[in-house]
């Protein structure tokens, strides 16, 4: 996701922005920080951010610019308001007593000097006169809130959106450094608030251990340990050796102490860990110093840090500080800038995606970047080859941070080789040799091959075990493509052909009988599926989840689906029309729809696929009821029911549920409390029912 609106430059100076730019720019700024968050604080291991934290950081600096340029038009999604993603539903939902908050940034020693002159000039001091800071590494683990009642540990809370964090009690019993009792003389309500990380040793050693029982190979520690926390079973996230370092204090019945450090204190002699490299500063120097410090002991730390926290000590201050939306006045993360190596760009290769897609890879001089040896980057597209003026043999600028795939930041052309050669993106598929089109306006340029390319092939079986599609435990990437090189598996069906070879997977190096049989028995369990899953596990191009539930619900069938694709070649042919009718599918989507199902191999493939699976239609919404087909908005209290309820109850009778009210809506259920959507559909004109009106309606 990035900046796209036509006209919009992030890098315009910010007085040429025009009212209406500023807005949209808010807009997709809220739309993309959204979408890194969640990326971010996914507790799936299998999802990564797509951009360095500097990257993000940079798109929430911007944010924070243009709302301070256009404060009128701070919206009330935006990101300076939020604090992470939502919980999920699999955990209870704990509300925590004192919301957790996130942290302002400060990139340089510029931006330290203006936090404490905004502390000084908030708090009434003289300038540079002294506030006594404490300074700490920033862990990059899983922040947690532990709450003690009468000195036993009676819940741990995840984060969550920072109001509202998920329960995860039970698994953070498991975790040895954060004591179930603390001492009697401690208040009677004390929470504790710190990070939940993995060493890098851990890590690694569990890394090693999942590629030889096949499981998932975590992409990072924190991602590691976000997995381990949110495990169904305890003893799991027991085996994965957690740790936790105490940093803040959460809701107290009785003060401890009147300083950071002194509650740090407090916290030690109760049994948690603190973080050594925490020291109390006098000055800006002093902190200036520390950070120096802790970035130099980072590569010899055995755990992920991405900055330092400056904390001011006293805490009646920070109490009359407070907070600024999201993050206190009284705190900040002096974030370590990415790092940074060169080395010689010695080739660039094409790798070729699920639906095409032909990206290519640089393929580096292997060399060490914060501690870990890189040898390959993202080159993203050919614009992006060409606008950085890339050449084969260019001494590049690489650059790593945090989770990310290392990408190169430019080239240092006034080391140029006099043999260097400039690059010449293919227009064939290097793996199948099929014409490679970029369509006019798009960045990417794709394979035609289809099924006939082998790339795109094994990238689909990937596709279709992976979690949100088939989520067959303990089939993941490498397994797939062994057994593609063995010509065991080529296209979904195959896979459920995989238990007929059970000794031979047992034969396999690093797998055994037992893992053989987990598979088998994981395999078989999928055969009953849900529709939408094996639609979603096709792979087609557009085709994500909430499409698939879409596509699903009207065509209740693999069989029927494709027979509306294939009869929808016609553009006149009523299927078309219906297609390209249907909520959030348009002519592009379904034009990609038409090209799977119309590909030579497809009929075929699903009808293997049909022999071996049984899929299960979701149930189809009602099409005769009185608000079939008919777009309903709910708004103000409801008495009788709870608002998802109703909702959930509106989409089983084939109605569609809206947030807003539109020209679109045909429906408004109204209850006590309602405002503004009440007025705006009364000046449209659109039906408006009473809680007691729409029950009487749906009962019929
Ligand atoms: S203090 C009100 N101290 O960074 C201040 N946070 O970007 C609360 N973090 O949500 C946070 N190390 O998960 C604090 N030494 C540290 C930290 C730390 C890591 C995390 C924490 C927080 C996030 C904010």
């Amino acid at each position: 996701m990035s900046l796209s609106a036509e006209g919009l430059r992030p890098d315009a100076p910010l007085d040429e922005l025009a009212a209406d730019k500023a807005a949209t720019l808010l807009e997709q700024l809220a739309k993309i920080i959204a979408y890194h968050d969640s990326r971010y604080h996914a507790t799936d291991e299998r999802i990564e951010p797509e951009v360095s934290d500097a990257e993000y950081d940079a798109l929430v600096r911007l944010n924070t610019e243009v709302e301070t340029a256009f404060p009128a038009l701070i919206r009330s999604d935006s990101p300076s308001r939020r604090v992470g993603v939502a919980v999920s539903s699999q955990f209870a939902k704990i509300t925590h007593a004192v919301p957790m908050l996130s942290l302002g940034n400060a990139f340089d020693e510029e931006d330290l000097f203006d936090f404490t002159a905004r502390i000084r000039r908030f708090l009434a001091l003289k300038e540079g006169s002294p506030i006594e800071m404490t300074a700490e590494p920033k862990i990059d683990g899983l922040s947690l809130s532990l709450r003690y009642e009468g000195g036993k540990l009676v819940h741990a809370a995840t984060r969550g959106d920072g109001t509202i964090g998920e329960d995860v009690t039970e698994n953070v019993r498991t975790i040895s450094e954060i004591p179930s009792t603390l001492p009697a003389k401690l208040p009677p309500v004390f929470e504790v608030r710190g990070e939940v990380y993995m060493q890098r040793s851990d890590f690694d050693a569990l890394n090693t251990e999942q590629e030889k029982q096949g499981g998932k190979i975590f992409a990072n520690p924190r991602n590691a340990a976000a997995g381990a926390l949110r495990q169904k079973d305890a003893r799991i996230t027991a085996s994965r050796n957690l740790r936790f370092f105490a940093y803040a204090v959460g809701a107290l019945s009785d003060a401890v102490s009147d300083t950071h450090k002194g509650f740090l204190d407090v916290l030690s002699a109760a049994g948690f860990s603190v973080n050594p490299l925490t020291v109390l500063c006098q000055d800006e120097a002093e902190l200036i110093a520390h950070y120096q410090q802790i970035a130099d002991a980072r590569p010899h730390l055995d755990y992920d840090i991405d900055g330092v926290v400056y904390k001011v000590n006293r805490h009646d201050w920070q109490k009359r500080l407070g907070q600024v939306s999201r993050a206190p006045r009284w705190a900040i993360a002096h974030k370590f800038p990415a790092e940074q190596a060169e080395t010689i760009l010695r080739d660039i290769e094409i790798q070729v995606g699920r639906t095409g897609a032909l990206t290519p890879v640089a393929r580096l001089q292997p060399v060490l970047v914060g501690g870990v040896t890189v040898s390959n980057a993202t080159l993203h597209n050919e614009d992006e080859i060409r606008r950085k003026d890339i050449r084969i043999g260019d001494h590049v600028i690489l650059q790593r941070a945090g989770d990310v795939i290392p990408q190169i930041v430019r080239v240092r052309t006034e080391k140029r080789p006099e043999d260097s050669v400039e690059y010449v993106f293919p227009d064939h598929c290097p793996i199948c040799g099929h014409a490679a089109i970029r369509p006019e306006g798009e960045a990417v340029r794709r394979c035609t091959g289809g099924f006939e390319c082998e790339a795109q092939r094994r990238e689909r079986l990937k596709h279709f075990v992976s979690r949100d599609a088939m989520d067959i435990d303990g089939l993941g990437s490498q397994l797939i493509d062994l057994f593609y090189d063995k010509g065991w598996i080529k296209t979904p069906a195959d896979i459920f052909r995989l238990p007929e070879r059970r000794d031979e997977i047992a034969n396999l190096e690093r797998m055994g009988e037992k893992s053989a049989a987990n598979l088998v028995t994981a395999i078989n369990a999928v055969r009953e599926i849900g529709l939408e899953k094996l639609i979603f596990g096709l792979g087609i191009r557009q085709i994500g989840q909430a499409t698939a539930k879409l596509l699903a619900t009207r065509y209740q069938s693999l069989d029927a689906l494709m027979k509306a694709c294939i009869n929808a070649r016609d553009n006149a042919h009523p299927d078309y029309q219906e297609l390209i009718a249907i909520d959030q599918i348009g002519a592009s989507v379904t034009d990609d729809l038409i090209r799977f199902f119309s590909e030579p191999q497809t009929a075929s493939m699903i009808a293997n696929l049909l022999i071996q699976t049984t899929p299960i239609p979701p149930e189809a919404p009602v099409q005769d009821s009185p608000v079939s087909g008919k777009t309903i908005v709910f708004t103000g209290t409801l008495e009788q029911m709870s608002r998802s309820e109703a909702k959930a109850q509106a989409e089983k009778m084939g109605a569609k549920v809206s947030g807003a009210v539109s020209a679109k809506t045909d429906i408004l259920v109204a209850g006590p409390g309602a405002g503004s959507k009440l007025k705006k559909a009364e000046t449209l004109e659109i039906e408006i029912l009473s809680e007691e009106d729409w029950l009487s309606l749906t009962s019929r």
